[in-house]
């Protein structure tokens, strides 16, 4: 092993072949040949130990932090912090060092072949060496490093092969991502075999307007190409023509040297359909070497779609339309691999997010695995794709550092030649948090020189108020700005490049507040385009409680809806023993470890609906084609109206039109709430979607509710000497509630600490008076809060079986944002189930309703709760009119507002939530926990970013609220 080359970053691979987009990860089972399975391994304290007898086994692709075999050496995890102090340089002595070894053997045809090793991923440091020569090493936990190892191999024979993978190195300062740090080999390993004389690269160009452009390159380990061998192209089987400017396709016409030749290609394709996220239509290239008899000796396919990217002014174009970047950001993970994916669990990410409304990934923030871009090139979804340079805790020292500019180069330069054919990647990433400096502009360079045809960012780059940069960044890509700063942005005049915003909307806990918002503004701001939230995954890790290891690659599910079987949990930072770590931070997507969607996902759904509905007034609907490039053919809807089902006819629609329809007759009287839904599905199949699936549901309110009555007269309520309600289904009387358990956001925002400050988690409550009238009763109390006592006043009347409760508290001045102003109670055990009529069927809060459409909603009370990782509040469903809770041997028990207002029924009171860290540590209580609020803080996206709008805050005041038991 060469010495000491993992703390050297001038060296970033040695004898590696060159990066190139020849794809030999598909199937040709003549010339490919698998090594993944199970490996000889042992683990070393550190790369200079020596190797012992002792064996263990390990999965390939497979993490060993992950594994058994991977010992004491377990996930950890850290957002900026490196995991170690001091230099990037002053590596740790303990540098667990894997070496995996198996032995394999040749096909006897591949004798006088070259013969390649490509390790899929290796992190960070791989040593390759086949039957105990040296073939090579590599650098770029998320690239392929490929060796020819001909010279080392023998065919017909048994071979041995000894990957060996360094966990910290000079590299390591520069993946620092905010996730787990794993080791291993986290992607496929294999070999492959041509001629000599192969097939080195293939660049093509596509565009929208079906000019196609190929540049083959044809390379030769001998000492000369041979002669009279040739190349041909086909796209979906018809012939591409050589380019006029060169002659023939044979190769030696298109020498560029003895060893190397550039044959090009170009035709112009009619009639195509431009690939698009609305229309990924794709051709087969199929590219051949053939030997001078004729026979194929080669042979490379790829995917083709047509499309144009390009800046104008301060939009960005696809195809020539200014398309709004509906995206998310993600990372490859898995909760029992870490990091490995297999084809199908990418696919079930990408369909996913096509499903609800996603139209854009950033590969945060590395390249992903290759797989990842060919189903994004298929399902139809535009990819930021990034190059896997993060120096964030030494960000300032390693942008300027020489010794790191071949690294940062490398990375770039060699996620360009992997992924330059797919349609999908349309524009390049630098990178991601670290600084700025001459190494980026030198990554720059050589990207824009390479691949002029499309866009590349960095959000480092964007300086001087988002108009410098321009060298780093073609676009304004900032993180999490406020609302109002991205459209103040736009209105300045000064807004240079288009404005997408490369993380926005921390999807941590229960979050994801002013969607809503955000979407109004980027839609009617002209340079505000969208952005990509973050993120995708929960990274929690399946985890063994009998031992507190990860549960590892060949558990089964354990998992149902985002929750775990008992025996099991979801790790987060520092479970694992990790230290330093960042605990629930890398707890913060839109789905569930087992991608379980959260509601925030219903949220962004009903947001990037394809069809708008609006009033038009005089009994007619505006239905608007929110599509950029396809009419509303690929839909079919049906309205419903009053509960009941309406068979429509979509009026045809091209991109951006609209058309009014007439509204169809409902069953419902005057005074009767009500709502009209389209309920929008898939009219004809897609590759992420089948007949059928529901995709959005726009609605409008066309009658609101009469008011209710006002109650006098009645009989007094009993309360008991402390003034509270006593009522049979009250396993704990009704009080004034104050506070919510804190979500992530009101943790790591800092409102709950200062919530704590004010004491309003469990405020002392007084009785100042009770009254008991020949109708009512009435009591006065206060409870103590640090800034004053907060007076609550509850009337209560009975009407037969029905009691009335109306409510006035005061917060007094100072007392502002507040989590919420309510009542809160329990229900005695018995009660199963609860329907409702407003927001739903999933959480819903006053800043993220829209994705939950108003209508008639029954569930089981012990689903009415959002598992997120760490305990929160959660299960708020917006806009309640009434609620019914029933169970079988209970008589039920309906709880009606005066208004909508924000409910909960649980299993859990908040200082459950608030104790507990983990699920595992929380037992549901066979009482209902319900929550009437008159008022309830946003939830915003503090954790991370701008919290929530001055319009969801609860501030001083006075409140009033009126319910009803029955
Ligand atoms: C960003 C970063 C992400 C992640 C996120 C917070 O600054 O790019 O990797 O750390 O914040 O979750």
């Amino acid at each position: 092993m060469a010495d000491r080359v993992w703390d050297t970053p001038e060296v970033t691979g040695w004898r590696r072949v060159t990066a190139h987009a020849v794809r030999h990860d598909l199937d040709e089972p003549d010339r490919r040949l698998p090594l993944d399975g199970t490996w000889r391994f042992q683990l070393l304290d550190n790369p200079s130990s020596p190797i012992g007898d002792d064996w263990a086994s390990i999965l390939v692709p497979g993490a060993w932090t992950m594994q058994d075999a991977g010992g004491s050496d377990l996930p950890h995890y850290t957002n900026v912090t490196m995991p170690w102090p001091g230099a990037p340089l002053l590596l740790p002595e303990h540098n667990p060092t894997g070496v995996h070894e198996r032995d394999f053997d040749v096909p006897a045809a591949w004798a006088g072949r070259r013969v390649v090793l490509h390790v899929g991923a290796a992190e960070s440091v791989l040593f390759a060496r086949v039957n105990g020569v040296d073939v090579g090493l590599g650098k770029d936990s998320h690239l392929a490093s490929e060796f020819d190892i001909t010279a080392a191999v023998r065919p017909g024979e048994v071979n041995t092969i000894r990957l060996t993978v360094v966990k910290w190195s000079d590299a390591s300062a520069i993946e620092d991502q905010d996730q787990w740090w794993h080791a291993g080999l986290t992607r496929s390993v294999f070999l492959y075999s041509t001629a000599s004389t192969y097939l080195g690269d293939l660049r093509v160009v596509a565009a929208a307007n079906g000019s196609l452009q190929v540049d083959v390159r044809v390379l030769t380990t001998g000492p000369v190409l041979p002669e009279g061998w040739r190349v041909t192209a086909t796209l979906d089987g018809r012939p591409v023509p050589l380019d006029t400017a060169h002659e023939q396709e044979q190769i030696d016409v298109d020498r560029v040297s003895d060893w190397w030749a550039e044959p090009r290609f170009s035709t112009v394709v009619p009639d195509v359909v431009p690939w698009s996220d609305e229309t990924p239509s794709l051709w087969t290239l199929t590219v051949v070497l053939h030997d001078c008899d004729g026979a194929e000796s080669d042979r490379t396919t790829t995917r083709v779609g047509f499309r144009d990217v390009e800046i104008s002014g301060r939009d960005l174009l696809v195809n020539g339309v200014r398309v709004m970047i509906r995206g998310v950001n993600r990372h490859d993970f898995d909760p029992r691999t870490g990091r490995t994916a297999t084809a199908s669990q990418m696919r079930a990410d990408l369909v996913l997010m096509k499903r609800y409304g996603f139209n854009a990934v950033r590969t945060s923030h590395y390249p992903n695995d290759p797989v990842l871009l060919d189903l994004a090139d298929e399902l139809g979804l535009y990819v930021v794709d990034e190059a896997n340079i993060e120096a964030h805790d030494h960000a300032h020292e390693i942008a300027d550092d020489v010794r790191y500019l071949p690294a940062f180069v490398d990375r770039v330069a060699r996620m360009v030649s992997r992924d330059r054919n797919h349609p999908s990647v349309i524009i390049w990433s630098l990178g991601n948090e670290s600084d700025y400096g001459a190494n980026h502009d030198a990554a720059a360079g050589w990207l824009r020189r390479a691949d002029p045809t499309r866009p590349l960012q960095y959000e480092g780059a964007i300086k001087d108020n988002w108009t410098g940069g321009l060298a780093g960044s073609d676009i304004v890509c900032p993180m999490y700005p406020s609302l109002a700063q991205i459209v103040e942005h736009a209105r300045s005049g000064s807004q240079n490049r288009p404005l997408i915003m490369c993380e926005y909307s921390h999807a941590m806990g229960n979050s994801n507040g002013t969607l809503a918002e955000h979407w109004a503004a980027i839609e009617t701001t002209p340079g505000l385009q969208g952005g990509f939230i973050w993120e995708f995954w929960d990274h929690g890790i399946l985890q063994r409680l009998s031992d507190g290891r990860p549960a590892g690659p060949a558990s089964a599910s354990f998992w149902r809806d985002g929750a775990v079987e008992s025996g099991y949990r979801w790790a987060y930072g520092g479970d694992f023993g990790d230290t330093p770590n960042d605990g629930t931070f890398c707890a913060d997507g839109l789905v569930f470890p087992d991608r379980t969607p959260k509601p925030a996902m219903d949220e962004h759904r009903e947001l990037a609906s394809p069809i708008r509905l609006s009033d038009a007034g005089d009994g007619q609907v505006r239905i608007v084609n929110r599509g950029s490039f396809r009419s509303l053919g690929w839909l079919r809807a049906v309205w419903e109206l009053d509960g009941q089902r309406v068979p429509m006819t979509l009026p045809d629609l091209g991109p951006g039109q609209e058309a009014v329809v007439p509204i169809p007759s409902g069953v419902g009287g005057p005074g009767v709430e009500q709502w009209l839904t389209l309920c929008v599905a898939v009219g004809r199949d897609q590759p992420w979607a089948p007949v059928g699936t529901e995709i959005a549901s726009p609605q409008i309110q066309l009658r609101p509710a009469l008011p209710a009555p006002a109650r006098t007269g009645g009989t007094p309520a009993e309360v008991d000497d402390d003034g509270l309600l006593v009522h049979p289904a009250f396993a704990v009387a009704p009080r004034l509630s104050l506070w919510r358990a804190p979500t992530d956001n009101d943790r790591i925002g800092g409102q709950a600490e200062r919530w704590r400050r004010l004491g309003l988690p469990d405020p002392e409550r007084r009785v100042i008076a009770i009254r008991r009238e020949s109708d009512r009763t009435v009591v006065d109390a206060v409870y103590e809060t640090s800034m004053g006592p907060v007076s609550h006043r509850q009337t209560t009347h009975l009407f037969g079986n029905i009691v009335f409760v109306s409510e006035e508290v005061t917060l007094p001045d100072g007392l502002d944002d507040v989590p919420r102003v309510g009542t809160v109670l329990q229900l005695t055990a018995g009660f199963d189930e609860m329907s409702w009529f407003g927001h739903g069927p999933r959480d819903t809060y006053p800043d993220r309703h829209v994705g939950g459409p108003v209508g008639e909603y029954r569930v089981r009370i012990d689903d009415a709760f959002t598992p997120y990782l760490r305990p929160q509040e959660s299960g708020g469903r917006h806009g309640v009119r009434r609620l019914r809770m029933t169970g079988p041997d209970t008589p039920s028990v309906e709880l009606t507002m005066d208004q909508p207002r924000q409910t909960s029924v649980t299993r859990f009171t908040a200082a459950d939530l608030d104790q507990a860290t983990h699920h595992d540590e929380l037992t549901p209580r066979p009482e209902s926990v319900v929550h009437l609020d008159a008022a309830h803080r946003g939830l915003g996206t503090a954790s991370c970013g701008p919290d929530t709008l001055p319009e969801y805050l609860v501030n001083a005041g006075t409140y009033r609220w009126e319910w009803t038991l029955s």
